[in-house]
């Protein structure tokens, strides 16, 4: 790397937007989304997805709940083509969903993508063609009024094309590609050159798609491009401002959350982030980003391991164990004080307060995860840890001097066992331990312990939804109040030893 980046990479320069007002403004509705996956998302991927994958991944997308699909590049590939048709001809396609296809500006290409939609009752064609400077200049030789001269006839020629097919009802969607590199001033030209062309009104709007093609500068740069925009266009009220937002810089879902706020209305972009280099931007987390701000983002994540499967097969990519909302890793806490956090935060929680877990943005049950791997046991957990499992699991309070004894045991032998996933066995082992300690006898006593211990008894699955502990706890504070053993603890009743 250089010593003096500056003298190899230029800051991108801000945009003269003084009064902007999108800092102040807050999301409190969900976008139009539009799922790219089979599109932008099939493109980048090793093999592109065959018809099978790509019939799986249309109806997975339709069952989560979007109702714009780019299902295709059709003038690029005949697979791609023939997906158009199947999805068209074997009335796969709801009747609220609209499919989608991308085409160039070139005139071939349009035709052939308009003749792959015959018949389909509703769809958008999505032209584009490159605005920015080194496209203009260095790739295609052209001036600025030649690229305005290609959109134009495009989109002439998508008028009349689609005035022959008056079957289907026909939205345009134009993208300046490459927009965030380009002069705002020559992508609102081009742009306001193609509405009046289509002869845009609010009955028959124009989708104008205002993508990152690579993501180069902040989110905030970005949200003033999408602001301006929105200010400066011409029949802004028969446009859908929509945004494409890659993820070069790792910032794809800022920029479109920002963008949002800037006035854009619909979103494009891949499920779990796949697509070109590092991707379009990730609906899901979008969607569950919504969420968690108590909007309803009009897209059903409730078996979110379910969606993640047929992704990764469709795409033959796995998704990273750490990534937001789905990853096998992120409802897990290893280290002691979140593990203590979240289980004095469980027992609290009551079924229909306001979500308020420590170190858990979301109720894991809402995406339907389980609350098995929310606490997973290894060399940096405290006794907190330990506690919530013993809790959670075989409904055993243990009091604090106990918890402390039993934490050590418990990281002596992850400290040389290793831990995490066997958790079971490895409890097993710690209690067989601790069963030779004074202290630790009355534990292994305990009914439930026995039931878990004894041969023949092996542990039940318990219901770990938020309440269902407390519940357990009075339960079992209800069965040994008789003896004199149970005691009340602040935070509720529970069982103690
Ligand atoms: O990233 C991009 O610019 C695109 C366009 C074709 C919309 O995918
Ligand atoms: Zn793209």
């Amino acid at each position: 790397m250089l010593n003096n980046p500056s003298l190899k990479y230029n800051p991108f320069p801000a945009v003269q937007l003084t009064d902007r007002q999108w800092p102040s403004r807050s999301i409190s509705a969900a976008p139009i989304w539009m799922s790219t996956d089979l599109r932008d998302g099939n493109q980048a991927l090793f093999e592109p997805m065959n018809a099978e994958r790509k019939m799986r991944l249309f109806r997975t997308l339709c069952k989560i709940g979007f109702k714009e699909i780019e299902v295709a590049f059709p003038s690029a590939s005949q697979t791609d083509f023939d997906f158009v048709r199947e999805l068209i001809e074997g009335g796969h396609i709801p009747d609220d969903v609209s499919i989608e296809v991308l085409t160039q500006a070139r005139e071939h290409l349009i035709r052939r993508s308009i003749e792959s939609l015959k018949g389909a009752r509703r769809a958008i064609v999505h032209v584009y063609n490159a605005t920015s400077k080194p496209f203009r200049e260095n790739v295609f030789a052209m001036s600025k009024a030649d690229v305005v001269d290609m959109a134009v006839a495009a989109v002439r020629l998508v008028r009349e094309l689609t005035n022959a097919q008056p079957e289907t009802e026909w939205v345009l969607e134009y993208s300046p590609e490459t927009f965030t590199a380009t002069e705002l001033e020559f992508a609102l030209e081009v742009c306001d050159a193609v509405t009046a062309t289509w002869g845009a009104t609010p009955e028959d709007k124009v989708i104008l798609n205002l993508p990152t093609t690579v993501e180069v500068t902040t989110p905030n740069v970005y949200a003033d491009q999408i602001e301006w925009m929105h200010r400066h266009l011409a029949r802004r009220d028969s446009v859908i401002v929509s945004v494409h937002p890659h993820n070069d810089r790792g910032t794809a879902v800022a920029a479109a959350e920002l963008a949002m706020m800037a006035g854009a209305e619909r979103v494009e972009g891949c499920l779990f982030g796949n697509g070109e280099r590092t991707g379009n931007v990730d609906l899901v987390t979008l969607a569950l980003n919504l969420y968690t701000q108590g909007v309803s983002p009009a897209l059903d994540f409730s078996d979110i391991n379910a969606v993640a499967r047929t992704v990764e097969h469709c795409n033959r990519l796995p998704i990273h164990p750490r990534h937001p909302y789905v990853g096998d890793l992120v409802f897990t806490a290893f280290s002691g004080s979140h593990q203590d956090a979240i289980r004095k935060g469980f027992a609290l929680q009551q079924p229909d307060a306001a979500w308020s877990i420590p170190y858990l943005p979301i109720d894991p049950a809402d995406v339907g995860r389980s609350y098995d791997s929310v606490i997973r046991v290894n060399s940096q957990s405290g006794k907190g840890g330990i506690a919530y499992l013993l809790e959670a699991e075989y409904g055993i309070v243990l009091p604090r001097r106990l918890q402390v004894e039993f934490s050590r045991v418990v990281q002596a032998h992850t400290d040389s066992h290793g831990g995490g996933n066997e958790r079971s066995r490895h409890l097993a082992i710690v209690l067989r331990k601790l069963s030779r300690q004074r202290a630790s006898r009355a534990l292994c006593r305990t009914p439930p312990f026995r039931a878990w211990w004894h041969p023949g008894h092996p542990p039940q699955r318990r219901d770990r939804r938020p309440g269902a502990l407390a519940g357990r706890r009075r339960q079992w504070s209800h069965r040994r109040s008789g003896t004199g053993t149970a005691r009340r603890r602040s935070g509720g009743a529970g069982a103690q030893l």
